[in-house]
């Protein structure tokens, strides 16, 4: 491209206002209109930005919730009925589970409101409001203000601006950052307590391919379930659940569409996308591959396989770990897969180069070398002096609080204190007695000492055998000097004397606390030295590296952001509300194999293994299945539809969110995402990363035509208005383009396309 070229691009440039791309970025709704907008009308979509994100009147943001801080819910009846995933509300289905009346394997739908059940604990976020704080959070702080005295004045701030929004406790606020500290926004929600479980299917449609076909395309899971949302009269929030709630009415709830998708269908995805880390460091990345997640994996394995043994030779034993299990294996999975990927795609090397060019850049200018110069050498650094002392915080973290006895223990912490304040003070003793009751209840619900004694000897072993001696509690100590190193007889030990391990005991001791009783037991002696190490010993110096990291990260970000100055980045996903768009959009997996964007019911029939506990079909689907009894949920070519993919950016915390076509229809529950880009968490690849989708049709069919609850669908706003509104199949020119990027296209004489952009190049 020739000089003259540049200057015009740069000139349209200036002149265009900033537009962003569709695939990457979770974007902030309150910016919408600004960055977004124009470029999502491109793809389809047929809303204004007000009828996305709107503080005075119903917006798409009123129909979507955060649901217990992990996943999200919409809203798709005026009666508060909401949808979300089977494994979001998996904890809920379970607890309410017995032998005899097993709703987790069998599914449920509730009959009637009166037959709705209640989850105490369980509550929804809806979003009041978003503001930027970020110049009253940051007012007078300058680049020389001292780290911690910067650090002190902003936590001060944020807190301060949560407390006065709270209004008396009217909503749950908070100030959260973005950009690794260069900005700050503040959140503010209402929070209802008492949301009920409604409907599931049978865990083998809920969760069907198991832990096998989890985080993998083609899939056939039918990964939703329903809870309602319950308000007093005056449609106001309640704590907890409580006599005379009525269903909360809410603004705004997502119509329901019949029509289906197809390819190059526009798709946004609204949602509480829970972290990313694309702006992690090549330092930072190296850290993941090559020590955290391998000890994660390890120790996961060790405990799945423990707890599996136990689970398959006892119905009652796996119903109670089954949502523990499905937890632990979920990111287990994750694990490995983020790190197979890294290798496949060189993520740490893109990284580097990527680090590379910006330390030029810096270079360049006095300007910049003052104020960046040093960033990269201090992750560098910080990296390596965290790198020693890593490995105790993973294990402390999957290794001792992997085993259930130490976790409950570190809940006798707040009782431990006020037994031990001089003079004693009844009533806090009383309090933190009774703030146990439940917590104690439903640790005990789903418990079996014996299990939990062998992933103890087996977990503390790899501790012991893994973290550098230095480095390690005194507790281990003990082992070697009393139990002749073995963790098997030390957990023998443990198991037999502490009260921990039973309801009745737990609770003997409850009704007379004393500090010399909890503290002579060896359950409670185990997790105090494995957590008075680490805070004595682990945390201060991983504090001080830190400390300096977050400044580095601040400015290394600031430095990106500014070289990539016609780059639209979106903040790393922080479990604060976030929209994404895209399309409905196949993918190449590797070299030869192409992935198809949908998936129907007779893929089911392919996989169904009546031998496989992850691929057996309820009887009641099967007869469907093979009468083809699809009902009204048939697509044109006769199929039941299950699943389709987009490529809208998500994460962890988006399980459960709507997937919207362009005129703000619910076509889809997004619940996972790909194999094939397992590392999207730490860097985006457009041509792999997919949202995976479980079609909205087999989600009714799965109620009405299996579940035999049609008056839940009754109860939605059934919709039918022709095709989606999209770009059509994938290649159309420039579909995935920004302005500034098409610009670029134009100004290139002779019509071929020069650009570099690797990733997108069978786009161009
Ligand atoms: N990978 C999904 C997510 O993180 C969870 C899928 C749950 N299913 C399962 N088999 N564990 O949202």
């Amino acid at each position: 491209m020739q000089k003259t070229h540049w200057a015009k691009v740069l000139l349209l440039t200036l002149l265009l206002p900033l537009a962003a791309r569709a695939d990457e970025g979770m974007w902030l709704p309150l910016f919408v209109k600004r960055l977004n907008h124009a470029d999502m009308q491109k793809k389809g979509l047929k809303l204004t930005a007000d009828e996305i994100y709107d503080v005075n009147t119903a917006s798409l943001k009123d129909a979507v919730v955060q649901l217990g801080g992990f996943c999200t819910g919409e809203f798709v009846s005026s009666q508060g009925l909401l949808l979300t995933n089977h494994h979001c509300g998996y904890d809920a289905i379970q607890s309410h589970s017995t032998p005899q009346n097993n709703i987790l394997q069998n599914g449920f739908y509730a009959a009637s409101k009166a037959e709705e059940k209640k989850n105490p604990g369980l509550f929804v976020d809806i979003l009041v409001r978003m503001e930027e704080v970020t110049g009253k959070v940051l007012e007078g702080i300058t680049p020389t203000t001292p780290e911690a005295e910067r650090m002190a004045t902003i936590q001060k701030r944020q807190r301060e601006m949560a407390d006065n929004a709270k209004e008396n406790g009217k909503y749950v606020a908070y100030v959260r950052d973005m950009f690794g500290g260069n900005e700050y926004y503040l959140f503010i929600y209402q929070r209802f307590g008492d949301v009920r479980l409604v409907g599931a299917p049978p865990e083998a449609v809920g969760k069907f391919g198991g832990d096998t076909d989890n985080w993998m395309w083609p899939r056939h899971t039918g990964d939703f379930s329903m809870f309602r949302v319950y308000a007093d009269k005056n449609n106001q929030p309640t704590a907890g659940p409580e006599e005379g709630n009525i269903p909360y009415v809410p603004k705004k709830h997502l119509p329901v569409a019949l029509q289906g998708v197809n390819e190059g269908d526009f798709a946004m995805v609204f949602g509480f996308p829970g972290r990313t880390q694309r702006f992690l460091p090549a330092a930072g990345l190296q850290l993941a591959l090559d020590q955290s997640n391998p000890a994660r994996i390890k120790l996961r394995d060790t405990r799945l396989k423990l707890w599996k043994e136990d689970m398959d030779q006892d119905p009652a034993l796996r119903l109670k770990y089954a949502s523990k299990y499905a937890n632990i294996a979920n990111y287990w999975k994750y694990f490995i897969g983020q790190n197979e990927g890294m290798k496949r795609l060189k993520t740490v090397d893109a990284k580097k180069a990527e680090e590379n060019a910006l330390l030029q850049w810096i270079a360049q200018d006095p300007a910049r070398a003052q104020q960046y110069g040093d960033a990269l050498n201090v992750i560098n650094q910080s990296y390596a002096g965290i790198r020693q002392y890593n490995l105790s915080s993973q294990y402390v973290n999957e290794a001792a609080f992997g085993t259930e006895i130490v976790t409950l223990a570190a809940r006798m912490m707040p009782l431990a204190t006020a037994l031990k304040a001089t003079p004693q003070d009844k009533a806090a003793v009383d309090k933190a007695v009774a703030d146990l009751k439940e917590p104690v209840a439903e640790y005990f619900k789903d418990y079996n000492a014996a299990t939990d004694k062998k992933v103890f000897a087996a977990l503390m072993n790899l501790y012991m055998q893994d973290v550098p001696k230095d480095q390690l509690p005194d507790v281990f100590q003990t082992v070697q000097k009393q139990y002749g190193g073995s963790m098997q007889k030390y957990a023998d030990y443990v198991f037999s004397n502490s009260f921990l391990t039973s309801e009745a005991k737990v609770n003997a001791f409850l009704a007379a606390p004393t500090l010399a009783k909890l503290e002579a037991d060896p359950g409670y002696k185990t997790y105090q030295s494995v957590y008075s190490n680490y805070v004595q010993n682990i945390v201060p110096k991983l504090q001080g590296l830190q400390a300096g990291l977050g400044r580095a990260n601040r400015l290394y970000v600031a430095a990106l952001r500014e070289k990539n100055s016609t780059k639209i980045y979106s903040p790393d996903a922080n479990s604060t509300i976030r929209l994404s768009y895209g399309t409905v959009r196949p993918y190449k997996g590797r070299d030869a194999v192409a992935y198809d964007y949908k998936t129907t019911a007779q893929g089911i029939l392919e996989k169904e293994d009546a031998t496989n506990p992850e691929f057996v079909v309820p009887q009641k689907e099967l007869e469907l299945l093979k009468m083809k009894d699809y009902g009204r949920f048939a697509d044109k070519q006769g199929n039941l539809p299950v699943a389709f993919i987009t490529d809208n950016d998500i994460t962890g915390g988006n399980s459960g969110s709507p997937v919207i076509n362009g005129r703000g229809e619910l076509i889809g529950i997004a619940f996972d995402g790909n194999w094939e880009a397992m590392t999207g968490d730490l860097a985006y690849d457009p041509e792999l990363k997919r949202c995976i989708n479980v079609d909205i049709r087999y989600v009714l069919w799965c109620i009405e035509k299996m579940g035999g609850a049609k008056h839940l669908v009754d109860e939605m706003t059934l919709v039918n208005n022709g095709p989606n509104p999209g770009v059509g199949p994938a290649t159309a020119a420039g579909a995935d383009m920004s302005d500034v990027e098409k610009m670029k296209v134009k100004t290139d004489k002779g019509g071929k396309t020069k650009i570099k952009r690797k990733k997108d190049a069978a786009m161009l």
